[in-house]
Protein backbone atom coordinates (compact mmCIF):
# COMPACT_ATOMS: atom_id res chain seq x y z
CA UNK A 1 0.00 0.00 0.00
CA UNK A 2 1.41 3.41 1.01
CA UNK A 3 4.36 1.78 3.69
CA UNK A 4 7.95 1.22 1.93
CA UNK A 5 7.81 3.60 -0.62
CA UNK A 6 10.84 5.52 -1.73
CA UNK A 7 10.47 8.50 0.03
CA UNK A 8 11.87 11.43 -2.54
CA UNK A 9 13.33 14.85 -0.81
CA UNK A 10 13.26 17.82 -2.85
CA UNK A 11 14.92 21.46 -1.88
CA UNK A 12 12.34 23.71 -2.95
CA UNK A 13 13.84 25.50 -6.76
CA UNK A 14 12.91 26.52 -10.31
CA UNK A 15 11.94 22.53 -11.12
CA UNK A 16 10.75 21.38 -7.72
CA UNK A 17 7.18 22.52 -8.52
CA UNK A 18 6.89 20.64 -11.86
CA UNK A 19 8.39 17.27 -10.17
CA UNK A 20 5.65 17.76 -7.49
CA UNK A 21 2.80 18.48 -9.72
CA UNK A 22 3.54 15.93 -11.90
CA UNK A 23 3.84 13.76 -9.02
CA UNK A 24 0.35 15.03 -7.71
CA UNK A 25 -1.24 14.10 -11.22
CA UNK A 26 0.14 10.17 -10.85
CA UNK A 27 -2.31 10.06 -7.99
CA UNK A 28 1.28 10.23 -5.38
CA UNK A 29 1.32 12.25 -1.89
CA UNK A 30 3.55 15.11 -1.89
CA UNK A 31 4.42 17.01 1.40
CA UNK A 32 5.04 21.24 0.83
CA UNK A 33 5.39 24.12 2.38
CA UNK A 34 2.36 26.25 3.27
CA UNK A 35 2.57 29.29 5.73
CA UNK A 36 0.79 27.34 7.98
CA UNK A 37 2.26 24.10 8.53
CA UNK A 38 3.62 21.09 6.20
CA UNK A 39 0.70 19.58 3.80
CA UNK A 40 0.59 16.75 3.02
CA UNK A 41 -0.92 16.80 -0.67
CA UNK A 42 -2.72 14.73 -3.02
CA UNK A 43 -5.39 15.47 -6.29
CA UNK A 44 -8.48 15.91 -4.52
CA UNK A 45 -10.25 14.80 -7.46
CA UNK A 46 -8.98 11.27 -7.14
CA UNK A 47 -10.44 9.50 -4.58
CA UNK A 48 -8.07 6.67 -5.02
CA UNK A 49 -5.06 9.06 -4.19
CA UNK A 50 -7.43 10.67 -1.15
CA UNK A 51 -7.72 7.33 -0.05
CA UNK A 52 -3.80 6.51 0.18
CA UNK A 53 -3.26 9.63 1.96
CA UNK A 54 -5.61 8.43 5.08
CA UNK A 55 -4.00 5.22 4.61
CA UNK A 56 -0.13 7.16 5.20
CA UNK A 57 -1.38 9.26 7.62
CA UNK A 58 -3.01 6.52 9.84
CA UNK A 59 -5.94 8.39 10.26
CA UNK A 60 -9.21 6.37 11.99
CA UNK A 61 -11.64 7.91 10.42
CA UNK A 62 -12.34 9.96 7.31
CA UNK A 63 -12.47 13.68 8.51
CA UNK A 64 -13.35 15.70 5.64
CA UNK A 65 -10.25 17.61 4.14
CA UNK A 66 -9.26 21.35 3.08
CA UNK A 67 -9.20 21.63 -0.64
CA UNK A 68 -6.56 23.97 -1.55
CA UNK A 69 -5.96 25.86 -5.09
CA UNK A 70 -4.19 28.83 -6.26
CA UNK A 71 -6.65 31.72 -6.24
CA UNK A 72 -10.15 32.91 -5.62
CA UNK A 73 -11.46 32.05 -9.07
CA UNK A 74 -10.39 28.20 -8.86
CA UNK A 75 -11.95 28.04 -5.36
CA UNK A 76 -15.06 29.44 -7.05
CA UNK A 77 -15.29 26.40 -9.37
CA UNK A 78 -15.48 24.14 -6.01
CA UNK A 79 -17.61 26.25 -3.89
CA UNK A 80 -20.55 28.89 -3.66
CA UNK A 81 -19.64 32.34 -1.96
CA UNK A 82 -21.87 33.82 0.14
CA UNK A 83 -21.51 38.05 0.61
CA UNK A 84 -19.38 37.18 4.22
CA UNK A 85 -17.33 35.09 1.79
CA UNK A 86 -16.94 37.11 -0.51
CA UNK A 87 -15.53 39.71 1.80
CA UNK A 88 -13.46 37.09 3.67
CA UNK A 89 -11.87 35.80 0.60
CA UNK A 90 -10.95 39.20 -1.00
CA UNK A 91 -9.81 40.34 2.33
CA UNK A 92 -7.42 37.38 3.62
CA UNK A 93 -6.73 35.17 0.72
CA UNK A 94 -3.96 34.19 0.25
CA UNK A 95 -3.48 33.85 3.64
CA UNK A 96 -4.00 31.29 6.51
CA UNK A 97 -7.54 31.14 6.27
CA UNK A 98 -10.13 28.37 5.11
CA UNK A 99 -13.74 28.56 4.27
CA UNK A 100 -16.36 26.12 4.58
CA UNK A 101 -18.69 26.56 1.93
CA UNK A 102 -21.64 24.84 0.00
CA UNK A 103 -19.97 22.54 -2.51
CA UNK A 104 -20.70 24.27 -5.85
CA UNK A 105 -23.00 21.71 -8.45
CA UNK A 106 -19.86 20.65 -10.87
CA UNK A 107 -17.48 20.14 -7.59
CA UNK A 108 -15.38 17.99 -9.10
CA UNK A 109 -13.64 16.87 -5.53
CA UNK A 110 -13.79 13.54 -4.55
CA UNK A 111 -16.41 12.38 -2.21
CA UNK A 112 -13.89 11.20 -0.08
CA UNK A 113 -12.02 14.09 0.08
CA UNK A 114 -15.22 16.14 1.74
CA UNK A 115 -16.46 12.80 3.62
CA UNK A 116 -19.28 13.02 1.37
CA UNK A 117 -20.39 15.84 2.85
CA UNK A 118 -22.54 18.72 0.75
CA UNK A 119 -20.14 21.90 2.02
CA UNK A 120 -16.53 21.69 1.50
CA UNK A 121 -13.22 23.26 2.86
CA UNK A 122 -11.09 25.91 0.69
CA UNK A 123 -8.15 28.00 1.26
CA UNK A 124 -5.65 30.00 -0.89
CA UNK A 125 -2.05 29.25 1.05
CA UNK A 126 0.24 32.43 1.18
CA UNK A 127 3.75 30.34 1.04
CA UNK A 128 5.74 31.21 -2.18
CA UNK A 129 6.36 27.24 -2.67
CA UNK A 130 2.67 26.26 -2.59
CA UNK A 131 1.60 28.85 -4.58
CA UNK A 132 4.07 27.33 -7.27
CA UNK A 133 2.76 23.80 -7.22
CA UNK A 134 -1.13 24.79 -7.22
CA UNK A 135 -0.50 27.19 -10.23
CA UNK A 136 1.84 24.04 -12.07
CA UNK A 137 -0.93 21.22 -10.93
CA UNK A 138 -3.61 23.69 -12.30
CA UNK A 139 -6.31 21.88 -10.01
CA UNK A 140 -7.07 21.34 -6.14
CA UNK A 141 -4.88 19.50 -3.72
CA UNK A 142 -6.45 18.60 -0.18
CA UNK A 143 -3.64 18.78 2.33
CA UNK A 144 -3.97 17.60 5.72
CA UNK A 145 -1.19 18.48 7.90
CA UNK A 146 1.96 16.07 7.18
CA UNK A 147 1.92 14.20 10.06
CA UNK A 148 1.41 10.92 11.26
CA UNK A 149 -2.70 10.88 13.07
CA UNK A 150 -2.06 11.85 16.79
CA UNK A 151 1.52 13.83 16.18
CA UNK A 152 1.97 17.36 16.38
CA UNK A 153 1.69 19.24 12.53
CA UNK A 154 4.96 19.47 10.92
CA UNK A 155 6.71 23.25 10.35
CA UNK A 156 9.98 21.84 9.25
CA UNK A 157 10.44 19.10 6.40
CA UNK A 158 12.74 17.05 8.88
CA UNK A 159 9.42 16.84 10.47
CA UNK A 160 7.78 15.63 8.01
CA UNK A 161 10.23 12.73 6.87
CA UNK A 162 10.28 11.49 10.60
CA UNK A 163 6.77 10.66 10.06
CA UNK A 164 5.48 9.73 7.35
CA UNK A 165 9.41 8.44 5.47
CA UNK A 166 8.45 5.38 3.47
CA UNK A 167 4.56 6.18 3.15
CA UNK A 168 4.23 9.07 0.74
CA UNK A 169 6.38 10.14 -2.75
CA UNK A 170 8.26 13.25 -2.35
CA UNK A 171 8.52 15.97 0.58
CA UNK A 172 9.75 19.41 -1.21
CA UNK A 173 12.02 21.53 1.51
CA UNK A 174 11.16 25.02 1.72
CA UNK A 175 12.63 25.50 5.01
CA UNK A 176 11.01 26.62 8.12
CA UNK A 177 6.75 27.79 7.54
CA UNK A 178 5.91 31.31 9.32
CA UNK A 179 3.16 30.95 10.78
CA UNK A 180 3.40 27.42 12.65
CA UNK A 181 -0.25 26.69 13.38
CA UNK A 182 -2.98 25.96 11.11
CA UNK A 183 -5.55 27.60 9.03
CA UNK A 184 -8.60 29.45 11.02
CA UNK A 185 -11.36 27.74 9.56
CA UNK A 186 -15.19 30.16 9.12
CA UNK A 187 -17.71 27.98 8.08
CA UNK A 188 -20.17 30.92 6.13
CA UNK A 189 -23.49 28.79 4.80
CA UNK A 190 -25.16 31.72 4.40
CA UNK A 191 -26.20 32.38 8.29
CA UNK A 192 -23.63 34.40 10.43
CA UNK A 193 -19.88 32.93 9.54
CA UNK A 194 -19.12 30.56 12.22
CA UNK A 195 -15.64 29.73 13.52
CA UNK A 196 -15.21 25.97 13.34
CA UNK A 197 -10.96 26.46 14.32
CA UNK A 198 -9.38 29.08 15.75
CA UNK A 199 -5.88 28.92 13.60
CA UNK A 200 -3.31 31.62 12.10
CA UNK A 201 -5.73 34.76 11.27
CA UNK A 202 -6.75 36.44 14.30
CA UNK A 203 -10.58 36.68 15.19
CA UNK A 204 -9.91 40.38 15.42
CA UNK A 205 -9.03 40.66 12.06
CA UNK A 206 -12.13 38.75 11.05
CA UNK A 207 -14.08 40.51 13.08
CA UNK A 208 -12.55 44.13 11.45
CA UNK A 209 -13.15 42.78 7.89
CA UNK A 210 -16.55 41.49 8.37
CA UNK A 211 -17.41 44.89 10.35
CA UNK A 212 -19.28 42.46 13.45
CA UNK A 213 -18.52 40.38 15.72
CA UNK A 214 -17.99 36.71 15.63
CA UNK A 215 -20.39 34.42 17.64
CA UNK A 216 -18.57 33.12 20.64
CA UNK A 217 -16.93 29.53 19.69
CA UNK A 218 -18.59 26.51 21.42
CA UNK A 219 -16.05 25.33 23.01
CA UNK A 220 -12.36 27.08 24.55
CA UNK A 221 -10.39 24.40 22.49
CA UNK A 222 -8.36 24.82 19.57
CA UNK A 223 -9.89 21.22 18.70
CA UNK A 224 -12.10 21.92 15.64
CA UNK A 225 -15.49 21.86 16.15
CA UNK A 226 -15.86 20.93 12.75
CA UNK A 227 -18.20 18.82 11.14
CA UNK A 228 -19.92 17.60 13.87
CA UNK A 229 -21.00 21.10 14.88
CA UNK A 230 -23.08 21.71 11.66
CA UNK A 231 -24.36 18.34 12.62
CA UNK A 232 -24.08 17.28 8.67
CA UNK A 233 -22.06 13.88 8.80
CA UNK A 234 -23.38 12.63 5.58
CA UNK A 235 -25.50 9.68 6.47
CA UNK A 236 -27.72 7.95 3.96
CA UNK A 237 -31.46 7.28 4.54
CA UNK A 238 -31.73 4.02 3.67
CA UNK A 239 -31.19 1.12 6.65
CA UNK A 240 -27.83 -0.22 6.58
CA UNK A 241 -27.33 -3.63 7.85
CA UNK A 242 -23.65 -3.85 8.49
CA UNK A 243 -21.55 -7.42 8.77
CA UNK A 244 -24.31 -8.92 6.58
CA UNK A 245 -23.41 -12.45 5.32
CA UNK A 246 -26.27 -12.65 3.33
CA UNK A 247 -28.68 -10.65 1.49
CA UNK A 248 -32.69 -10.35 2.09
CA UNK A 249 -35.51 -9.78 0.38
CA UNK A 250 -35.99 -6.54 -1.15
CA UNK A 251 -32.18 -5.23 -0.04
CA UNK A 252 -29.72 -3.36 -2.30
CA UNK A 253 -26.21 -5.13 -1.31
CA UNK A 254 -22.90 -3.27 -1.04
CA UNK A 255 -20.52 -5.76 -1.73
CA UNK A 256 -16.38 -6.17 -0.90
CA UNK A 257 -13.97 -8.27 -2.77
CA UNK A 258 -14.13 -11.57 -5.15
CA UNK A 259 -16.66 -13.85 -3.01
CA UNK A 260 -20.15 -12.96 -3.28
CA UNK A 261 -22.19 -13.10 -0.70
CA UNK A 262 -25.34 -15.58 -0.10
CA UNK A 263 -28.23 -14.35 -2.05
CA UNK A 264 -26.27 -12.06 -3.73
CA UNK A 265 -27.95 -12.41 -7.09
CA UNK A 266 -31.48 -11.65 -5.35
CA UNK A 267 -30.55 -8.02 -4.36
CA UNK A 268 -32.29 -5.06 -6.28
CA UNK A 269 -28.87 -3.34 -7.01
CA UNK A 270 -25.19 -4.11 -6.02
CA UNK A 271 -22.12 -2.33 -5.88
CA UNK A 272 -18.46 -3.64 -5.02
CA UNK A 273 -16.29 -1.43 -3.11
CA UNK A 274 -13.50 -3.40 -4.86
CA UNK A 275 -13.97 -6.53 -6.19
CA UNK A 276 -10.09 -7.23 -5.63
CA UNK A 277 -10.20 -7.00 -1.94
CA UNK A 278 -8.11 -3.55 -2.29
CA UNK A 279 -9.06 -1.16 0.98
CA UNK A 280 -7.56 1.92 -1.05
CA UNK A 281 -10.05 0.77 -3.71
CA UNK A 282 -12.97 0.69 -1.12
CA UNK A 283 -12.23 3.86 0.55
CA UNK A 284 -12.17 5.93 -2.71
CA UNK A 285 -15.32 4.06 -3.38
CA UNK A 286 -17.41 4.44 -0.12
CA UNK A 287 -19.28 7.73 -0.05
CA UNK A 288 -20.09 7.52 -3.94
CA UNK A 289 -21.33 4.09 -3.52
CA UNK A 290 -23.70 4.63 -0.35
CA UNK A 291 -24.89 7.67 -2.22
CA UNK A 292 -26.04 5.37 -5.35
CA UNK A 293 -27.58 2.86 -3.38
CA UNK A 294 -29.17 4.90 -1.02
CA UNK A 295 -30.66 6.47 -4.30
CA UNK A 296 -32.12 2.79 -5.35
CA UNK A 297 -35.32 3.32 -3.18
CA UNK A 298 -34.68 -0.23 -1.28
CA UNK A 299 -35.82 -1.41 2.11
CA UNK A 300 -32.01 -1.52 3.56
CA UNK A 301 -28.61 -1.84 2.33
CA UNK A 302 -26.76 -5.17 2.99
CA UNK A 303 -22.85 -4.39 3.83
CA UNK A 304 -20.45 -7.28 3.77
CA UNK A 305 -17.85 -7.74 6.66
CA UNK A 306 -14.66 -5.56 6.09
CA UNK A 307 -11.58 -5.89 7.74
CA UNK A 308 -10.77 -3.79 10.23
CA UNK A 309 -7.19 -3.08 8.86
CA UNK A 310 -5.43 -0.61 7.90
CA UNK A 311 -7.84 1.76 6.16
CA UNK A 312 -11.05 -0.51 6.82
CA UNK A 313 -10.64 0.91 10.75
CA UNK A 314 -11.77 4.23 8.83
CA UNK A 315 -14.40 2.21 6.38
CA UNK A 316 -15.72 0.47 9.59
CA UNK A 317 -15.73 3.95 11.57
CA UNK A 318 -17.86 6.17 8.95
CA UNK A 319 -20.25 2.46 8.10
CA UNK A 320 -21.07 2.42 12.21
CA UNK A 321 -21.89 6.08 11.73
CA UNK A 322 -23.80 6.11 8.52
CA UNK A 323 -25.95 2.58 10.04
CA UNK A 324 -26.75 4.72 14.00
CA UNK A 325 -30.13 5.35 14.24
CA UNK A 326 -30.87 8.72 14.36
CA UNK A 327 -32.05 9.90 17.16
CA UNK A 328 -32.29 13.56 19.18
CA UNK A 329 -29.37 12.96 21.44
CA UNK A 330 -27.16 11.50 18.39
CA UNK A 331 -25.79 14.71 16.69
CA UNK A 332 -24.18 15.59 20.58
CA UNK A 333 -22.47 12.49 20.99
CA UNK A 334 -21.27 13.05 17.31
CA UNK A 335 -19.52 16.19 18.42
CA UNK A 336 -18.21 15.49 21.48
CA UNK A 337 -16.40 12.18 19.52
CA UNK A 338 -15.49 14.25 16.65
CA UNK A 339 -13.14 16.87 19.09
CA UNK A 340 -11.07 14.80 20.58
O1 LIG B 1 -3.30 25.32 7.93
C1 LIG B 1 -4.01 24.39 7.56
O2 LIG B 1 -5.24 24.49 7.46
C2 LIG B 1 -3.29 23.07 7.20
C3 LIG B 1 -2.42 23.38 5.99
C4 LIG B 1 -1.67 22.16 5.50
O3 LIG B 1 -3.18 23.96 4.96
N1 LIG B 1 -4.23 22.02 6.94
C5 LIG B 1 -4.97 21.45 7.94
O4 LIG B 1 -5.78 20.39 7.51
O5 LIG B 1 -4.94 21.80 9.09
P1 LIG B 1 -6.44 19.33 8.50
O6 LIG B 1 -6.96 18.23 7.61
O7 LIG B 1 -5.49 18.94 9.57
O8 LIG B 1 -7.66 20.08 9.12
C6 LIG B 1 -8.81 20.33 8.35
C7 LIG B 1 -9.99 20.63 9.24
C8 LIG B 1 -10.54 19.40 9.92
O9 LIG B 1 -10.68 19.64 11.29
C9 LIG B 1 -11.89 19.18 9.28
O10 LIG B 1 -12.83 18.67 10.18
C10 LIG B 1 -12.26 20.58 8.81
O11 LIG B 1 -11.04 21.15 8.42
N2 LIG B 1 -13.15 20.52 7.65
C11 LIG B 1 -12.82 20.17 6.39
N3 LIG B 1 -13.91 20.18 5.59
C12 LIG B 1 -14.95 20.54 6.36
C13 LIG B 1 -16.34 20.74 6.11
N4 LIG B 1 -16.88 20.54 4.93
N5 LIG B 1 -17.11 21.13 7.14
C14 LIG B 1 -16.56 21.35 8.35
N6 LIG B 1 -15.26 21.16 8.65
C15 LIG B 1 -14.46 20.78 7.67
MG1 LIG C 1 -3.99 18.18 11.37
Amino acid sequence: MTIDLATRMMPADAASAATAARALAEGGLVAFPTETVYGLGADARNGRAVARLFAAKGRPRFNPLISHVADIAAARRLARFDAAAERLATAFWPGPLTLVLPKSIDCPVSELATAGLDTIAVRVPDHPVAREILAAFAGPVVAPSANRSGHVSPTTAAHVLADLEGRIDLVIDGGATQVGIESTILACLGGAPLLLRPGGLSRERIEAALETELAEPARATDAPLAPGMLGSHYAPRTRLRLEARAVEPGEALLAFGPVAASGAEHARAVLNLSSTGDLVEAAANLFSHLRALDAASVASIAVVPIPQEGIGEAINDRLARAAAPRSEGSEVRDQKSETR
